[in-house]
């Protein structure tokens, strides 16, 4: 039987789609449309940090697949331009992007974390900002419509992530930080935090209704899951592409006061998320699974880091737990 295979802690394990070809879809997620799971990411390339590996030239790509094991290639769904004039324009970076299914306007929407050409860490207003993109079908041509600033224009958007509540309001979550334009990347002393944004009713635009989770200063790479009462985050602290120690916040209410639950990793003895950073969480399809994604980045070679999908547990004391799995199935 197939199985998500991870190896060791210190290793990368390649997974490959149906057609033999390594799955390049970094920092994305999984939205369940048409009967199938889709799983997007920005299709990185095959360089190192300093080379600008995690820059992109073809945009966000797709797979699909029934048994979340067998991916099937669907195609680029938010491809760059190549006109230097465009806000689009190659290379870039569409990082972390996310999708949700608006069941009114009947479209996708797609927000990212938006890193303008040449896709470095931008330091300008209009560099490191919030982008949307949509469309009519899951794995269609996504169209850009443009990028902004949540909260106010003081903050540079950094790593983002997406949630759909069950009553169908949306929410944007982001890495504000506050930083002195252009002023040199010594990020010390600058003011940065984790907050959750509410959309608008077409998940276009940013609403005014805000919260500062100001128990997760300096984090970034939230993933949300949700149970029961609570809401969790999973995050990651601002160590660039090295791996640190998780921490998880809850609250039973989005917009309402965080709090910290400490480092979900059970038996985690390097203290690095089992040498990855979270990404993204979803549930399978009539079960009561929910799956946390991580990713191993590969500083030497982006299109060689590996995924790393682990169960979820959820504690009595609301509390959630992950614990390293070198393998498994559901
Ligand atoms: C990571 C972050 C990535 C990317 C990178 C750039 O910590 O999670 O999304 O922004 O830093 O240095």
């Amino acid at each position: 039987m197939k199985s998500f295979v991870h190896g060791e802690i210190n290793e990368f394990v390649q997974w490959y789609d149906t057609d033999g070809n390594i799955i390049n879809a970094s920092d994305g997620g999984i939205i369940y449309a048409d009967g199938k799971y889709h799983w997007y990411g920005q299709y990185l390339r095959p360089l190192s940090a300093t080379e600008g590996g995690q820059i992109t030239t073809v945009g966000v790509v797709m797979y699909e697949s029934e048994n979340l094991l067998d991916w099937k290639y669907e195609g680029v769904i938010l491809a760059p331009s190549n006109d230097p004039e465009s806000e689009i324009f190659a290379p870039l970076r569409f990082e972390r992007p996310k999708i949700i299914y608006n069941d009114k306007t009947k479209q996708y929407v797609l927000w990212c974390h938006y890193v303008r050409h040449p896709g470095r860490l931008g330091r300008c207003y209009g560099e490191s900002e919030a982008g949307v993109a949509v469309c009519d079908r899951v794995n269609g041509e996504y169209k850009w419509l443009g990028w902004s600033r949540p909260v106010d224009s003081k903050g540079f958007v950094r790593d983002s992530a997406l949630y759909k509540d069950s009553d169908g309001t949306a929410y944007f979550i982001y890495d504000r930080h506050v930083h002195e334009e252009g002023a040199k990347p010594d990020f010390s002393e600058d003011d940065r935090c984790l907050y959750v944004v509410k959309l608008s009713d077409d998940y276009l635009s940013f609403t005014d209704t805000y919260k500062r989770i100001d128990a997760a200063s300096w984090r970034e790479a939230p993933a949300i899951v949700h149970k029961g009462e609570y809401y969790y985050i999973v995050t990651s602290g601002l160590t660039s592409w090295a791996t640190n120690q998780a921490k998880a916040f809850r609250t039973k209410h989005l917009l309402d006061r965080w709090e910290s639950i400490g480092d979900p990793c059970v038996d985690d003895e390097t203290h690095t998320t089992f040498n990855t950073q979270s990404t993204f969480a979803f549930k399978v399809e009539g079960s009561d699974t929910h799956i946390m994604m991580f990713e191993r980045h590969n500083t030497n070679n982006f299109v060689e880091c590996s995924y790393v999908w682990l169960p979820v547990e959820f504690n009595d004391d609301n509390t959630i737990a992950l614990r390293y799995k070198k393998e498994w199935s559901i």
